[in-house]
């Protein structure tokens, strides 16, 4: 049994339930702090369902400075994951400072208040789209970064601010310096087993999978691929697809991590969350098709600006220091996802 307290920001969210789920299963407590501007406290009931553990949450926005220091004092947390966020990377374009208030303000004031706290443990969620354009296909943590919208600028600065708080704690010889990993996700899909937790997104899906899970239950009628004639092996994107679940043990590992002899001198440091191999559109098609039995209805249509040809992650540094490697496949991404949408066609409701 471990009984430290985690706390979770956006604990209600996609990625966030599935990890409440496996902090409690390992044994820690666990506080979320979810504003629900994208997400609904019934993914918060399931993950004690699925758990049989209670967990503490509190409705509040990560930017009220006063709420946040008030649930750090009462919960005295020894670690925080953060995955408060906005992430549509068109909406990021259209509201550029919604989503710098949000993503950069509100890590400020976490940062803030952790520091008062005297919490200097974090785990950021943060994306491959940090990543600038790049020779290689296969990004490496040492890769320039160069995001080309503001969602993926938001992650990048937020690394940023990170890392000179960190390099903060050697100019300043602090005694507790700050132990920092930011997990730069690939692209997560899939659900939790049991298919009572899953992504649930508003309105017509911005990406791959869920738009292809609604396609094959009938609530969309025909899938969009975006271009045909990419320089990839059958001419459409080629992405790292993660489970979830996977995505998630990451944290956990992390977590290990930051509490072991590799950070006892504190530090900041990047880590690549992916399988180390890529699928194209078309081959998600044919494996959903293959594993549920549906028809997907397709038409190749033009590419989508700002999409890239190919990338996925060279994930060695995550297995050689955080121990971790992915242990699903795409058959389990699929029939997750599609478990998870049969049992919830309407999503949480
Ligand atoms: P999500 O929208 O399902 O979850 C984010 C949660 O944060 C939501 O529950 C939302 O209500 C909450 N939230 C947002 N702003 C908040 C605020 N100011 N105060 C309190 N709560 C707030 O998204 P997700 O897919 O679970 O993503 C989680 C994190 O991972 C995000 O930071 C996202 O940018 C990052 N990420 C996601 C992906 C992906 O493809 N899903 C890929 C890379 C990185
Ligand atoms: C995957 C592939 C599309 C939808 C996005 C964000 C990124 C990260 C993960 C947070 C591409 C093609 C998609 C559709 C299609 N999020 N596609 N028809 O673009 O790799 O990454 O989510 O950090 O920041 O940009 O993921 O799922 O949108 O697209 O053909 O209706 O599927 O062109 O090749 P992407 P995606």
């Amino acid at each position: 049994m471990n009984n430290k307290t985690v706390l979770v920001t956006g604990g209600a969210g996609y990625i966030g339930s599935h990890a409440c789920v496996e902090l409690l299963q390992a044994g820690f407590k666990v506080v979320v702090v979810d504003n629900l501007s994208n997400s609904k406290p019934e993914s918060l009931s399931r993950v004690q369902q699925i758990t049989g553990s209670p967990l503490t949450f509190y409705q509040a926005d990560i930017r009220n400075k006063q709420a946040l220091t008030d649930i750090f004092a009462k919960e005295s947390p020894s670690t925080v994951i953060h995955f408060a966020g906005l992430k549509a990377v068109g909406e990021s374009c259209e509201q550029p400072l919604l989503y710098y208030h949000n993503n950069v303000y509100g890590t400020l004031v976490l940062a803030e208040v952790m520091s008062n706290a005297n919490v200097k443990q974090l785990v950021f969620s943060s994306s491959a789209t940090v990543y600038g354009e790049s020779s290689s296909v296969q990004y490496t943590e040492n890769f320039p970064l160069g995001p080309i919208n503001p969602y993926g600028r938001s992650k990048a600065m937020i690394e940023d601010i990170l890392r000179d708080l960190s390099a903060a704690d050697k100019t300043n010889q602090t005694e507790y310096p700050w132990k920092i990993a930011l997990l730069r996700y690939f692209n997560p899909i899939g659900a939790h087993e049991s298919g009572m937790i899953g992504e649930d997104p508003n309105g017509i899906p911005n990406n791959l999978m869920p738009y292809v899970a609604q396609v094959a239950i009938g609530k969309l009628k025909q899938l969009p691929v975006y271009g045909d004639d990419y320089p990839t092996r059958d001419g459409t994107g080629i992405r790292d697809y993660i489970h979830v679940v996977d995505l998630v043990k990451g944290h956990i590992k992390a977590i290990e991590a930051l509490n072991s002899e590799k950070f006892e001198a504190g530090g900041c440091k990047a880590y690549n969350l992916g399988a180390g191999r890529g699928y194209s559109v078309l081959e998600i098609i044919n494996a959903f098709e293959r594993v549920t039995g549906r028809k997907i209805n397709y038409k190749i249509s033009p590419r989508r600006a700002g999409d890239l040809a190919e990338c996925f992650a060279n994930p060695d540094l995550a297995l050689k220091e955080l121990n971790w490697k992915v242990e699903k496949n795409l058959d389990d991404m699929v029939a997750d996802t599609w478990n998870w949408q049969t049992k919830n066609p309407q999503g949480y409701i």
